[in-house]
C-alpha cells in the first residue's frame, strides 16, 4: 500500500478502523503496517538501535522491543548512528538518569544532521511525570515516550508518530495486562531470561520500583512452561527467571502457586540444563525453596541475597522487614543445605540515619556471610519515596569514606572465596570467544564464576568439562577436560 502525503489522514483511520482489538494480534497488525510505511519512507530497510540501563528486566524488555521492531522492518544497528533510536531508561538512582540525559544530548547532534531520524525514551525514567515534562519542554526533537507497562505497543506508537507527525507521549499509570506471546529477538542463542512476575509490593523505603513498575503480577505458571518449553526447543539450555522478588511468585494468582513449585515444573522441561533466578527477598525466601534447590540438578548453586544494610535499625527504616540476625540465620540455613553455595548481595550505604556503628554491622555481615560478590551503591535520594524525606541524611564525605571501606572489604573476601573451586573440574557454558586472548573461549560456571580456556568457536551454546587451572580472584583460567 502507498500513502500519499495528502491522504495521510483517509489512509490512517482506514488503518485504525481496521486494526484488531485483542492483543497480541492488534500490534502484529501494526508492524505490518509500519513496515510498509518504513518502506516507502526510508527506501527499503531502516535501522534502529536501542540504548539499555539499568536491571535484567530492562535487558529483557529491550529484546521484546527489538523483536517487535524486526518484525516493523528494521534491522538492527550497533550505534545511535541509526534511522530510529530508542533508550530503555533506569531510575533506580539519580546517576542513571543523568546518564540518559547525556546521550539525549549527542542523538540531538545526530538527528540534526539526519532530520528523518527518530528517538524514543522509554522505562522507568518515564513513569515519572517530572521527567517526562523536562523531556516534554527541553528536548522537543524526542519522537515517542512511553513506560514501562506498554512497551507491547511499541509498533502502534511508532505508526501514530509516523501517520500524525506529533511527539507521542503514552504513558500509563499501571496494568493488569500482561501480554503473552509476542516476537523477542534473543540477544544469546544459548540462554534467555524469563519474566515470571512484574512489578514490587514491597515497598522499601528508598526504592522508587514499586512506582515505576507498578503493582505485583504473576505469569500463570502454564504460560511460563509454554514459553521455556519452546526455548528449549529453540536450543536454550539455561534460563535466568525474573521477578523483582521471585519468592513472592504466583500469591496473587487465582489459583495460587508457591516459587519452589513452579521451579519443580521448570526441572522437569527437557533441554533445559541450567535454572537461574533472580531477585529472591531474604524475607519471603521459604524452606521449601531450599529444599527445591538442595534435590535439584538444573537449579545453579548460586542466590543472589540482598542484604541492603547489616544493621537491624537501618533495616527497619529500610522496610526489609527483617533483622540483622535473621538475615544471618537465613544464610545459615541456606549454607547447611548447600554448603557449596555462592551467595552474592546488594548493599546500600549512607542510608538516611546511618551511624558509624550502623555501618560496623553491614561490614560484619559482609565478614560473616562471605559473599562471592556484593554490588555495593551509594545512597541516592530518589524524590517520591518515603527515605527522601527522611532527616538525617549523611553528609556525603562519611558516605564516600563508608563506602570505600566496604569496597575494600568485599574485594578482599571475594578474591579468597571465589578460588573454592580451584583445581577441580567444573560443568562451564561456553558464551563467547574471548577478545582478549586469539584462540580462548569464556564461559561461566553455575556458580556464576567467569571461566577462560583454549577453545573456538564452535563450543559456544555448550556445556563442557573444564578443569580450573589457576584462580585470578574473580575468575579462573581453565583447559577442557576431554
Ligand atoms: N539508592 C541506592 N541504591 C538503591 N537501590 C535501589 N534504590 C536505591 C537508592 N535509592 C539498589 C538496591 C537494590 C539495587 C537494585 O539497587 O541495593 O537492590
Ligand atoms: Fe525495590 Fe525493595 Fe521491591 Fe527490590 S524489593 S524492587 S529494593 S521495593
Amino acid at each position: 500500500m502507498t500513502i500519499k502525503t495528502d491522504d495521510t489522514n483517509y489512509y490512517r483511520e482506514k488503518i485504525l478502523r481496521e486494526a484488531p482489538e485483542t492483543e497480541p494480534e492488534r500490534q502484529l497488525y501494526f508492524c505490518e503496517r509500519v513496515r510498509e510505511i518504513v518502506k516507502e519512507r526510508y527506501g527499503g530497510e531502516a535501522t534502529f538501535h536501542i540504548e539499555t540501563y539499568g536491571c535484567q528486566m530492562n535487558a529483557k524488555d529491550s529484546e521484546k522491543l527489538a523483536g517487535l521492531l524486526l518484525q516493523a522492518g528494521f534491522r538492527e544497528a550497533e550505534t545511535e548512528n541509526a534511522d530510529f533510536v530508542l533508550y530503555n531508561t533506569c531510575t533506580v538512582r539519580e546517576n542513571a538518569n543523568q546518564k540518559v540525559y547525556g546521550h539525549l544530548g549527542y542523538v540531538h547532534s545526530l538527528k540534526n544532521k539526519r532530520p528523518s531520524m527518530l528517538v524514543g525514551i522509554c522505562g522507568c525514567m518515564m513513569q515519572e511525570a517530572e521527567e517526562v515534562e523536562k523531556i516534554k519542554k527541553s528536548y522537543r526533537f524526542v519522537d515517542i515516550i512511553f513506560g514501562t507497562h506498554n512497551i507491547f505497543k511499541l509498533a502502534e506508537l511508532l505508526f501514530d508518530r509516523l501517520t500524525t507527525g506529533h511527539m507521542e507521549v503514552d504513558v500509563w499509570e499501571g496494568t493488569t495486562e500482561v501480554v503473552e506471546d509476542l516476537p523477542a529477538e534473543r540477544k544469546y542463542p544459548f540462554k534467555s531470561g524469563v519474566n515470571i512476575m512484574f512489578g514490587c509490593n514491597n515497598f522499601c523505603s528508598y526504592c522508587i520500583v514499586p512506582y515505576v513498575r507498578g503493582r505485583e503480577r504473576s505469569r500463570e505458571p502454564e504460560d511460563i512452561v509454554a514459553e521455556i518449553r519452546k526455548l528449549a526447543a529453540d536450543g536454550v539450555v539455561e534460563v535466568m527467571l525474573l521477578g523483582q522478588n521471585v519468592n513472592s511468585y504466583g500469591k496473587t494468582l487465582d489459583s495460587p502457586i508457591s516459587f519452589a513449585e513452579l521451579l519443580r515444573r521448570v526441572e522437569k522441561i527437557d533441554g533445559i540444563e541450567r535454572i537461574r533466578f533472580m531477585t529472591s527477598h531474604p524475607k519471603d525466601l521459604s524452606d521449601e525453596l531450599i529444599q527445591v534447590m538442595k534435590e535439584s540438578k538444573k537449579i545453579c548453586r548460586h542466590l543472589h541475597l540482598p542484604v541492603q544494610s547489616g544493621s537491624t535499625e537501618i533495616l527497619k527504616k529500610m522496610n526489609r522487614r527483617y533483622t540483622k540476625e535473621q538475615y544471618l540465620d537465613l544464610v545459615d540455613r541456606i549454607r547447611a543445605a548447600m554448603p557449596d553455595i555462592s551467595l552474592t548481595t546488594d548493599i546500600i550505604v549512607g542510608f538516611p540515619g546511618e551511624t558509624e556503628e550502623d555501618f560496623e554491622d553491614t561490614l560484619d555481615v559482609v565478614r560473616k556471610v562471605r559473599y562471592d560478590s556484593a554490588f555495593t551503591f551509594i545512597y541516592s535520594k530518589r524524590s517520591g519515596t518515603p527515605a527522601a524525606a527522611m532527616e538525617n541524611q549523611v553528609p556525603e564525605a562519611a558516605v564516600k569514606e563508608r563506602f570505600d571501606r566496604l569496597l575494600k572489604e568485599v574485594q578482599q573476601i571475594s578474591s579468597e572465596v571465589c578460588c573454592r573451586d580451584l583445581h577441580t573440574v567444573q560443568p562451564v557454558l561456553v558464551e563467547e570467544k574471548n577478545s582478549h586472548m586469539d584462540g580462548y573461549v569464556t564461559g561461566r560456571m553455575g556458580n556464576n564464576t567467569l571461566v577462560h580456556f583454549p577453545g573456538d568457536e564452535s563450543l559456544i551454546g555448550a556445556i563442557v568439562d573444564v578443569y580450573l587451572e589457576e584462580s585470578k580472584g574473580f575468575y579462573y583460567m581453565g583447559r577442557q577436560e576431554v
